[in-house]
């Protein structure tokens, strides 16, 4: 079966964003967790939806131009982003979303079409947020590995990565590694 992968820029107290609601501490969105070569699919929630669609559409149109998350010209990481996202197929989590201008993106509504979508032939799948959606998809059991890049900063305020999460859930470390600019990548097995 295919794998679901749940990948997120997290600080070191957890918040995947802070009160304005976006990580400025995140200098590029780009996949700086090596997915790309082994996913053909991505899983993301209604709620993360639009910004996400709006970032990345920007950045495909006008690859120049600053994009409003970062306030700074795309990385060329974030083109290449931009670029195979645009031809990946997006599964979108929502009961009230109807209309998306990304490319390849479809609806679904419920936890059962995420368990089908695993069961079909493919790559592994990039669960890419947000919170609320991942910790419900890990919470149903049905996310395999978690990778996490922690930054170097404890952002106070802000919106918890793991808030609604119901479940204990034990975890088992496959890789550990240093980046760049403070950053460590952890990478996990779900149990
Ligand atoms: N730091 C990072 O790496 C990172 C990565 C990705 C996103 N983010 C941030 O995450 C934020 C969004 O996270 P969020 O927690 O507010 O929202 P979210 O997880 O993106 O979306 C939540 C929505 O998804 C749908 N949904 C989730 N679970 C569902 C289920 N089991 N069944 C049916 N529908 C389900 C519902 O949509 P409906 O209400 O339409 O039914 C729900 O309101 C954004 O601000 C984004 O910037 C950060």
């Amino acid at each position: 079966m295919r794998k679901l992968i749940a990948a997120m820029k997290i600080s070191v107290d957890g918040k995947m964003e802070g009160p304005e609601g976006s990580a400025d501490w995140v200098e590029a969105w780009s996949d700086d967790y090596g997915l790309m070569p082994q996913i053909d699919a991505c899983v993301l929630g209604g709620g993360m939806y639009p910004g996400y669609e709006q970032y990345w559409t920007s950045i495909l149109k006008e690859p120049d131009k600053p994009v409003w998350i970062t306030g700074s010209a795309p990385t060329s990481a974030e083109i290449e982003w931009a670029r195979f996202a645009a031809q990946t197929p997006h599964y979108v989590l929502s009961s009230t979303l109807t209309s998306a201008l990304w490319p390849m993106t479809r609806f679904v509504r419920g936890l059962e079409e995420i368990t089908v979508l695993k069961q079909k032939p493919g790559k592994d799948i990039y669960l890419v947020g947000g919170a609320r959606t991942t910790s419900s998809l890990i919470d149903a059991g049905l996310v395999d590995e978690l990778r996490l890049i922690v930054y170097p900063l404890i952002a106070g305020q802000g919106k918890a990565l793991f808030a609604t999460m119901e479940h204990r859930r034990g975890l088992e470390v496959r890789k550990v590694q240093q980046l760049q600019g403070g950053r460590v990548s952890l990478i996990y097995i779900i149990g």
